[in-house]
């Protein structure tokens, strides 16, 4: 069968800043949470390998272009690094990150290729961090004027903003499972920094609307839908509660402007709810985005609880519902997620049928690979299992699209094996292998398979 793509279709991948640029504390860059972790507690870090370490898409810019260009990009998501672009978090600017930008930008124009850009992908000054952070509501105002201020000096060519990368992460890792810095476990913090995040990307929409540019503001969401174990309904209880708590909380204020009732009422009912302030309804109302990007690597899978909760543990999530794993799941076997392609047809078909179909595109999907160097022969990294990969959850969203979903387009995480949180180089996703130490560029198997399907528009499976 052939599966032809709409035209226009977006064909692309994603990466971030904080996990390309490298140049961690220099050209006038201050430090990010992630330097200042590192720093104290490397060993949290996979081989101690820190945010330094990266494909230094800081000097390389130039040619990692030309490579999106080679492998028929036409899109490309990364982001602006708020510490490298205001390193006191608020007021001056650092002239030469306002020209490494501008020539990136222009760079990819000049090259065919539009650029999405996205404000903040986990990647919270430490200047702002030690005020508080997302628990302060002063750094709400800070981003607002951080995200302004990136409008003003790019807005002419970038059409395509986003407000946050996976804003639920920095949310579950630095408040709740402790995964991320500051390292809290604590779900009222939680809740707060959740809130105050969500009103941070509603005054950026707000902003960006204002300076009418002609461009689009979405926000990038990591949905993971909630299989019950059963049709039981305490089972579906279970995995309802989980989709309320892990994709609702961002979905519902990003395409309704509100929160899910059942959310409010169960976190009031036990003490959560974070503080507002008169005028955050309309606030959030304002936040409703143009374009959403899905960011889709596996499902979840839920169960009722086995055990009554001990009214005395500290409350979590974890209070309503168990994972579970689910007997004959798919596994990728390289990095130990499930593999779950139809999930990626649910969200759009979900968005459809319950969110009034938005304009929204798959802004990360991609499958990490441990030792990936072991699949190399004569120099290229034979990885059939990502090509498979992709072409199968490609095939669901072709099947969303042709029963209607709004989905523009489709881009891989990631381009060029990045540097990731605590994960560093363990898990290799890019369409180019990296040799970290020689910085050397490699094309896998599946940047050339994705080069071809990307100017076929389509490919046949
Ligand atoms: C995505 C994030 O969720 O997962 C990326 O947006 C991250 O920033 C990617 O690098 C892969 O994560 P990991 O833990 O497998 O390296």
């Amino acid at each position: 069968m052939q599966y032809q793509f709409p035209d226009n279709f977006w064909w692309g991948s994603a990466s971030s800043a904080p996990q390309t640029e490298g140049h961690s504390l220099s050209g006038g860059k201050s430090a990010t949470i992630w330097d200042h972790w590192f720093a104290r507690q490397p060993s949290r870090f996979h081989q101690q390998v820190g945010p330094a370490e990266t494909s230094g898409f800081y000097q390389h810019w130039r040619d990692d272009i030309a490579l999106l260009k080679q492998l028929n990009h036409n899109t490309f998501r990364t982001s602006i690094s708020w510490a490298r672009l205001i390193p006191q978090g608020r007021g001056e600017l650092n002239p030469q990150a306002v020209d490494f930008y501008q020539q990136m930008i222009d760079e990819m124009l000049a090259q065919g290729i539009t650029p999405f850009i996205n404000l903040f992908h986990f990647d919270m000054p430490l200047v702002m961090q030690q005020q508080g952070g997302w628990e302060n509501r002063e750094v709400v105002e800070a981003y607002a004027e951080y995200a302004d201020k990136c409008f003003q000096l790019f807005g002419d060519r970038v059409q395509h903003w986003f407000t946050f990368n996976e804003p639920i992460v920095p949310v579950e890792g630095g408040y709740l499972y402790d995964f991320h810095y500051p390292n809290v476990v604590d779900f009222k913090r939680a809740a707060t920094v959740a809130y105050h995040t969500m009103l941070a990307h509603a005054l950026a929409v707000k902003k960006y609307r204002r300076r009418q540019q002609g461009g689009e503001i979405g926000i990038i969401l990591n949905l993971t839908p909630s299989y019950a174990r059963s049709g039981n309904p305490a089972d579906q209880q279970a995995a309802n509660i989980a989709d309320l708590m892990f994709n609702r909380s961002f979905l519902d204020p990003a395409l309704r402007g509100e929160y899910p009732q059942q959310l409010v009422e169960l976190l009031a009912q036990h003490g959560q709810l974070p503080e507002c302030q008169p005028g955050d309804s309309e606030l959030l109302e304002a936040g409703i985005v143009d374009l959403l990007g899905i960011n889709y690597y596996q499902p979840r899978r839920i169960k009722c609880r086995d055990s009554l909760v001990n009214p005395d543990s500290p409350f979590m999530p974890e209070w309503f519902f168990d994972h579970y794993e689910m007997p004959g799941r798919k596994m990728n076997p390289y990095r130990g997620w499930e593999i779950y392609e139809p999930g990626i047809y649910d969200i759009l078909t979900n968005l459809r049928q319950n969110y009034g179909n938005p304009r929204c595109f798959i802004s990360e999907n991609g499958m990490g690979v441990e030792n990936e160097g072991r699949f190399a022969q004569a120099g290229q990294i034979q990885d059939d299992y990502r090509i498979d990969f992709v072409r199968e959850h490609l095939q669901w969203v072709h099947r969303g699209i042709a029963e209607g979903s709004n989905c523009l387009g489709y881009h891989m995480w990631t381009f060029i094996d990045n540097w990731s949180w605590c994960n560093a180089y363990k898990n290799r996703y890019g369409f180019v292998q990296l040799d970290l130490q020689t910085q050397q560029r490699s094309v896998k198997k599946s940047g050339e398979w994705f080069a071809r399907t990307a100017s076929e528009n389509g490919f046949s499976g």
